[in-house]
């Protein structure tokens, strides 16, 4: 009856939710492509080079930074750390009404993972393997921010991050191409809607190009060494997916890239942006990119960091007024053509007419509280967090917790922690408002269960974030050892008291995202020792992670008896994970990266070459003499409360010509006693070419829901698109004639082999 009731008030919730407001976009823009044309034109020819300058430049609303004067003298087209709905009327009146040609200004921020309702962090959105559900995701966020008079989001970052130490990967979708351009796809639907411009959307922002996520060591930043293979075959497919989508705009990345900044990198944003992909949007620098040219060595000051800067395609310059201080007189002593700064305005004056602000500049806050407070945008956080779950471990069906238990100790430093439960990039004034997973799970045990709470010792950074600035709870002084001490003795005997324990451990906020790479993937602090006492018990443990991250949990792997992978799960994280504690969902989720077992492995991801000793095989060696290198969880893994089982697999027809397609079939069955949701993948693998291949690439999937008993074929497609590659040996894109292996199965390691053959 309950779920009856809770399935129609949630039907009831999301058609109110279709229905209401601007989300139901009129399907076709107000203004054809030709009219925007003509009206950049004309508006072109009446500006001066000053006035064009400022429609590049991007100030901030930092202290010590001036947005309001700035705007006033024309010098800056868009805004950019500011979150106060009535600020962004009263400075659009400044732009609209004192400025000679009224252009209004864009408001950005960074809406990563929803503005008011949060919802799990990207890693986490990745982890679901449901692109549709992503774009749900974002189109709330989108409603939400523009409600509140948001135009531009600096989202999606679709970085493929495959080393486990930068903190940045809780932000992308993992280290796959496939998934990370299927899930920057979606993003993009989500947070742009049908088309440029659509009511209650944001314009989006691909970032960071490129290879950001490759920095050496794993460390924010520094220097990306990758060749033009890795390049095009890794780390730029999710970018390009981005562009296919329509994408309004790029965000630079910060580092070097083979020693050329990305922020002046000719190569990316004029060969590969403009010229191959023919993106007609604009590019944004990071924040301080453009001053940064100097201060990584590479501009000698600030008049050629703006000029080296314009000439390579970037077209807004983020926060440091280099183009603010230094154009201007670059173009006017004939050093810098004046066609460049036209060519990077006019898609700027474009993206504002088609948003719509030439005509309705103000945003109505009036009903601003009843979007961001909508029921539906909360339904739709917590289905996004029940389905981003990934179950590691269950042994002996530890869970779904039994239904008659007498008590529950709810145990860690994250058990209720409403701003870790959100995970990374809520600042900007955001108050953390989630339901923690203590709450999450007093509210679902119902009146005869007693549940206990004790957060062991804080953790913390060792050395804070540049975040933490702008948090004051976080700016409270250590805990001192004597009581992180009692706190710990606290922590064992609240576990002795109760029949089952859930141990809520992983990292905060903080310790995931820009700026917070770490040299260890160990549980922070003393969660690992505690875990081990607790576990001496001799209870059931049910270990609840929430991260940004793959943590180094080998010890756990082999202990505890259930591991939830939970990640950031955002405003309603704590009521999904209770759902899936007591079985009121069945996790399907599948780890969007590898977990190595240590940090020392890292980069570690599945789709490796092989070598002479390939993995499987007799000859096989570990890559280190002092232990395992194999992943302590591969890519694509997730566990159920059901099980899965393959069969049928047949590739039609198993052999085509270059340029043809065929279709993978399997059946996958429930074979288990629940309803349970599983993710079909497929690999491939090219047997030999002008390069060496990776041992396997995933190609497709899809996530299917079956019922206990139920068998459904799953077709894939496997053509062109999905056998073609950058080879390094022609320096070109190829496909070719070849063997190539093809698995379909529920994790990378997937067993059920059939194979293609590519004909001339
Ligand atoms: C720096 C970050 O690298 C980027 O992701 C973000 O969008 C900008 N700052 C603006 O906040």
């Amino acid at each position: 009856m309950r779920r009856i009731l809770r399935l129609s008030w949630r039907l009831a919730a999301v058609t109110a939710f279709l229905l209401s407001g601007p989300v139901v976009a009129a399907t076709r823009p107000t203004l054809t492509d030709q009219e925007v044309e003509q009206k950049v034109t004309a508006l072109m020819a009446r500006m001066t080079l000053q006035e064009k300058v400022g429609q590049l430049t991007q100030v901030g609303a930092f202290p010590g930074m001036d947005p309001e004067g700035t705007i006033r003298k024309g010098g800056a087209g868009s805004v950019l750390w500011l979150n106060e709905p009535e600020k962004f009327n009263a400075l659009q009146r400044v732009a609209v009404e004192e400025t000679r040609l009224k252009i209004p200004v864009l408001f950005a921020l960074d809406v990563i993972h929803g503005y008011r309702t949060i919802f799990p962090v990207p890693l986490a959105m990745a982890a679901s393997w449901d692109p549709a559900g992503y774009e749900r995701a974002q189109a709330v966020a989108a409603r939400e921010a523009r409600a509140a008079g948001i135009h531009w989001t600096f989202a999606p970052m679709i970085d493929v991050a495959r080393d486990a130490r930068w903190g940045r990967i809780v932000e992308g979708a993992g280290e796959d191409p496939y998934l990370g351009a299927a899930m920057a796809a979606a993003q993009v639907r989500g947070l742009q809607g049908p088309y440029p411009g659509a009511p209650g959307r944001l314009i989006a922002c691909a970032k960071h190009f490129a290879a950001y996520g490759a920095a050496d060591g794993g460390r924010d930043y520094d220097p990306v060494y990758v060749s033009e293979g890795q390049l095009r075959n890794v780390f730029l497919p999710p970018f390009h997916a981005a562009v296919k989508a329509g994408v309004g705009s790029f965000m630079s990345a910060y580092m070097d890239l083979n020693d050329v900044p990305a922020t002046a990198n000719r190569f990316l944003l004029r060969d590969v942006l403009r010229g191959e992909w023919a993106f007609p949007g604009f590019v944004v620098s990071d924040a301080f990119g453009v001053a940064n040219l100097v201060t990584q060595g590479f501009a000698a000051d600030g008049p050629e960091a703006a000029r080296r800067a314009l000439e390579a395609g970037l077209g807004v310059d983020m926060a440091s007024n280099t183009y603010g201080r230094h154009l201007a007189a670059e173009v006017e002593s004939g050093r810098l053509p004046l066609s460049l700064v036209d060519e990077a305005v006019r898609p700027i004056l474009a993206a504002k007419l088609r948003m719509g602000l030439f005509d309705a500049p103000f945003t109505d806050t009036s009903k601003l509280a009843e979007v961001l407070e909508a029921p539906a945008h909360r339904e739709e956080a917590r289905e996004a967090a029940r389905r981003s779950l990934v179950l590691l471990r269950n042994e002996d069906r530890t869970l779904p917790l039994g239904k008659d238990l007498g008590s529950i100790a709810v145990v860690g430093p994250l058990a209720d922690s409403r701003m870790d439960t959100e995970g990374s990039w809520m600042v900007f004034g955001h108050r953390p408002a989630a339901v923690t997973v203590l709450e999450g799970i007093r509210g679902r045990a119902g009146a005869g269960v007693k549940v206990t709470h004790a957060p062991g010792p804080e953790i913390r950074r060792e050395i804070p974030s540049m975040f933490e600035e702008f948090i004051p709870e976080l700016k409270k002084p250590a805990q001192p050892p004597e009581e992180a001490e009692a706190a710990f003795r606290q922590a064992v005997a609240t576990a002795r008291d109760a029949e089952v324990v859930v141990m809520v451990l992983g990292e905060t906020a903080h310790m995931s995202g820009e700026s917070a790479s770490r040299a260890s993937l160990d549980l922070p602090g003393r969660q690992q020792e505690l875990l081990e006492e607790v576990v001496a018990l001799g209870k059931p443990v049910v270990l609840v992670l929430l991260n940004g991250r793959p943590l180094g949990i080998e010890w756990a792997a082999e202990h505890v008896p259930a591991i939830l992978e939970a990640w950031q799960p955002g405003t309603e994280g704590g009521h999904a994970v209770a759902d899936a504690l007591f079985g009121d969902v069945n996790p399907g989720g599948k780890l969007p990266v590898t977990f190595p077992r240590k940090a020392a492995h890292a980069p570690l991801y599945y789709a490796r070459n092989l070598s002479h000793q390939p993995e499987g095989s007799e000859r096989y060696r570990s890559r280190y003499w002092d232990g395992p290198t194999t992943p302590l969880y591969p890519f694509g893994y997730g566990l159920s409360y059901t099980t899965f089982a393959y069969s049928g697999l047949a590739v039609t027809p198993s052999a085509i010509a270059a340029g043809q397609a065929a279709t993978v079939s399997v059946d996958v069955e429930n074979t288990g006693a629940v309803a349970g949701d599983e993710v079909v993948q497929l690999y491939v693998h090219q047997r030999s070419g002008s390069d060496s291949r990776p041992r396997r690439e995933l190609k497709g999937f899809r996530r299917v829901t079956l019922r206990p008993g139920e068998k459904k074929r799953i077709d894939l497609p496997l053509g062109p698109d999905e056998l073609r590659y950058w080879s390094t040996a022609r320096g070109a894109w190829v496909q070719e004639p070849a063997a190539f292996d093809v698995w379909v199965g529920g994790d990378s390691t997937a067993a059920t082999r059939a194979r293609l053959t590519v004909a001339r």
